[in-house]
């Protein structure tokens, strides 16, 4: 459906997107994860027709993207990072103009406007100026902007910057909703929990560069170990030390030890190691390796600073 062939950017002396290539499927949630100037809303442009690439072809639903016609495709929605609103016209005038740029006959934009403002919450408050909205409640209005006109495609560019838990989890919600109904969704975002909730696959990007890309499960597995288990120190874990040690990497820390467990030893393994040893499980706890421990182990470098 979507798909970058070599894709090259740069910025004077800035190698935004360093021969980029995907592909994306139809009803895929997929995600491009990478920290700040990684390369994100450059892939984001160009995918839109908004930026050229200097060298490389982008197609989508094999019609190559050209930067010549303002692009108000009709197949793709945008969700740009910066809020793009007027800020002294209500969320319902707002939408109307959106709805214009994009032709849409009045009833289907009165239809379409009143289901996503009652989807995301925002009905009630339609008629009042975007200037008094919170950040989470401007980003809901940014986000439904993009889906008026019912794309097929839904760009979203880090849509959840500076936005409440409680909103963050509300658009998470209702991008699931939407992707499960078949929308298709690229979501740009530095944050790895985000990426491991949201996305079916993952293309991992730092200075312009795909440096991994698969399933979020698969790409834990390229981590040299899994999980990692705090043992709180006490006489039973000190003298079992040496047990603990067969199952992984022990890091001893000042009150406790940190196992990290050997890709090939099961965990229930270990619980039945820890019984033998008469080690009361409360004194442990496990932490699921993160896309933020691959990027640090891919790069040397952590998502944010
Ligand atoms: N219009 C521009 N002019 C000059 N340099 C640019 C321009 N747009 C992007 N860059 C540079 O290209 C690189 C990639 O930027 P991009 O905005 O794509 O990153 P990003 O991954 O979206 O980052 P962020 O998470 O901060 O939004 C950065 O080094 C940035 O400074
Ligand atoms: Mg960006």
């Amino acid at each position: 459906m979507i798909q970058l062939k070599n894709v090259n950017k740069s910025f004077s002396t800035v190698k935004a997107l360093d021969d980029v290539s995907l592909e994306i499927n139809g009803g895929e949630f997929f995600g491009l994860l990478g920290p700040n100037g990684a390369g994100k809303s450059t892939t984001m442009s160009i995918l839109i027709g908004y930026l050229a690439a200097d060298s490389g072809n982008i197609f989508i639903n094999g019609e190559e993207v050209k930067t010549d016609e303002l692009n108000f495709r009709k197949e793709i929605g945008f969700v740009p990072q910066s809020i793009a609103l007027y800020d002294e016209l209500s969320a319902e005038e707002n939408l109307k103009i959106f709805g214009s740029l994009y032709g849409l006959p009045k009833p289907e934009l009165e239809e379409a406007m009143n289901s996503y403002l009652n989807a995301v919450g925002l009905y009630d408050r339609r008629k009042e100026e975007v200037r008094n909205y919170s950040g989470g409640m401007k980003r809901r209005l940014n986000l439904i902007t993009a889906l008026l006109h019912k794309p097929k495609v839904l760009l979203c560019d880090e849509p959840t910057v500076g936005v409440d838990p409680q909103s963050r989890n509300a658009i998470f919600d209702f991008l699931e909703k939407l992707n499960a109904d078949g929308l298709t969704i690229v979501y740009t975002t530095h944050y790895m929990e985000e990426a491991e909730r949201l996305c079916n696959r993952v293309a991992i990007i730092d200075s312009g560069k795909i440096i991994a890309l698969a399933t979020p499960d698969e790409l834990l597995q390229m981590l040299p170990t899994s999980e990692h288990i705090y043992i709180t120190k006490n006489d039973a874990t000190v003298s079992n030390v040496n047990v603990f040690k067969s199952y992984g990497e022990i890091i001893d820390n000042n009150d406790r030890y940190e196992l990290r467990l050997n890709k090939e030893s099961k965990l229930s393994s270990f619980f039945g190691a820890l019984e033998n040893a008469n080690v009361n499980v409360q004194n442990v706890t496990i932490q699921k390796p993160t896309l933020e421990e691959l990027f640090l182990n891919l790069t040397g470098k952590r998502l944010r600073d």
